[in-house]
């Protein structure tokens, strides 16, 4: 294992260190976090009623899995916005605090902001920097057609740095005359205890949608056997699903990109119901934290089916209606072509243990410059008042093919540093 410590001074989050006096980051089950989620769930609670919240409930108990979820409703979300936000974790408080902080993060995120309108022509005439085609993995962006800007910063460095609106707020409905260059999405939106720590949730987000998205698409993976799963929190987690009598998959996404990262399938072969064929997803510098991440996620998802009120489950409706035989076959195709495309052994990969905020940055920054991703750009979507930090987080080069297929990744195949 390297010392994080004695990483570079400058990289790609740099000048997020100059802002945080360094908390010692701690494990919490699904992630490495500055506070613990009892703490955190003590700082958004108040803000419920803020945050539009007029429901809190525990979903554990509506499936057999007994993996905590939680969800919040917020009734008078944004057209476009689904109303409710689930949460998952390896403990009830770490569910709770997720589906609470993702309240936020989409109250945030979903909130008007100071907009500047140019076309990409008068912007470099002006010297403005901003984001191009190639870093949002677009064909291209029309030089002379006027679009809304909003201001992030560059994470290495601090300097302003423009980012198309449709990118940073969702929902986004471009103004008339001006271009809507991607398709918006949550993906790169976090909250945290700190700004650093919402960067670096969201950046956790980005690998892991950019990875999945071209994994999904007909990618490369790789099958990690479960007997080499031995981390108490991981083997707690399979043993739930096996209790149940559902089969798992787990697919090793680590070599196709920057941080450890796996993507978990669920088969239920005993449930005559197709939509509980789920999956979930993960990335994180640890790779059990990640793949708890995936499997907590995919018992996010069994209960997100089963509660069945969440907006969205609108474009799987189709799924509901299938033959859970097809859904089976489908599964086993999955684990077969994983398993022909090689295996991993889970204890092979990398393990840090927490360390400071600051320590974390570095190797995420460097984790990603390795991978060929030298530069982050942040947006700081903190609402004063609320006073819980937001940001929304491009890498670029990386993008979320499943929100857009049309959008290109720029990868570089790097095996992830221990
Ligand atoms: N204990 C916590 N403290 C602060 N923020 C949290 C905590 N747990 C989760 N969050 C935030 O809540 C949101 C949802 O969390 P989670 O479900 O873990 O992430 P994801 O959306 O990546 O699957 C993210 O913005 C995450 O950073
Ligand atoms: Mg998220």
């Amino acid at each position: 294992m390297t010392d994080l410590d004695n990483g570079p001074a400058a990289h790609a989050l740099a000048w997020l260190e100059t802002l945080t006096d360094d908390p010692a980051m701690l494990p919490c089950g699904t992630s490495h976090r500055s506070v613990p989620a009892a703490e955190a769930i003590a700082r958004v609670w108040p803000l419920r009623h803020r945050l539009g919240i007029s429901r809190v409930a525990d979903l554990t108990p509506l499936d057999v899995v007994g993996i905590p979820v939680f969800s919040v409703t917020r009734p008078n979300a944004r057209t476009g916005q689904i109303t409710l936000c689930q949460g998952k974790g390896n403990a009830p408080d770490e569910a709770l605090a997720s589906a609470l902080f993702e309240a936020l993060e989409r109250h945030c995120g979903s909130l008007a902001r100071p907009v500047l309108t140019a076309a990409p022509a008068e912007l470099r005439a002006r010297g403005r920097s901003h984001l191009g085609a190639d870093d949002l993995g677009l064909a291209e962006l029309p030089d002379d057609q006027p679009l809304e800007w909003i201001q992030g910063r560059d994470s290495g460095d601090g300097s302003a740095v423009l980012v198309p609106a449709a990118e940073v707020i969702f929902p986004y409905t471009a103004p008339p005359g001006c271009l809507r260059p991607v398709r918006p999405s949550t993906t790169g939106l976090a909250s945290g205890a700190t700004l650093s720590e919402a960067v670096l949730h969201a950046l956790y987000e980005v690998v892991e949608r950019d990875a999945t998205s071209r994994y999904l698409h007909g990618g490369p993976g790789r099958l990690v056997p479960l007997d080499t799963i031995t981390g108490p929190a991981e083997s707690e987690l399979l043993l739930k699903y096996a209790k149940a009598e559902i089969d798992t998959v787990v697919v090793d996404l680590t070599h196709t990109t920057v941080l450890p990262t796996f993507a978990v399938f669920l088969s239920d072969p005993g449930a005559h119901q197709a939509h509980l064929a789920v999956s979930g997803f993960g990335a994180h510098p640890n790779a059990g934290v990640a793949l708890r991440r995936a499997l907590t996620e995919a018992a996010q998802a069994r209960a997100t089916a089963i509660q069945g009120s969440r907006e969205d489950l609108d474009r799987v409706a189709d799924v509901y209606r299938a033959d859970p035989a097809a859904q089976r076959s489908a599964f086993l195709h999955r684990a077969l072509r994983a398993r022909a495309e090689g295996v991993t052994d889970f204890r092979t990969l990398p393990d840090p243990p927490p360390r400071s905020t600051r320590a974390a940055l570095r190797h995420v920054a460097a984790a990603l410059e390795a991978g060929g991703y030298d530069r982050v750009v942040h947006t700081d979507l903190t609402i004063a008042e609320l006073g819980l930090p937001v940001a929304h987080v491009v890498v670029p080069g990386m993008v979320d093919s499943v929100v857009e297929p049309l959008r290109s990744h720029r990868v570089a195949h790097q095996p992830v540093q221990a």
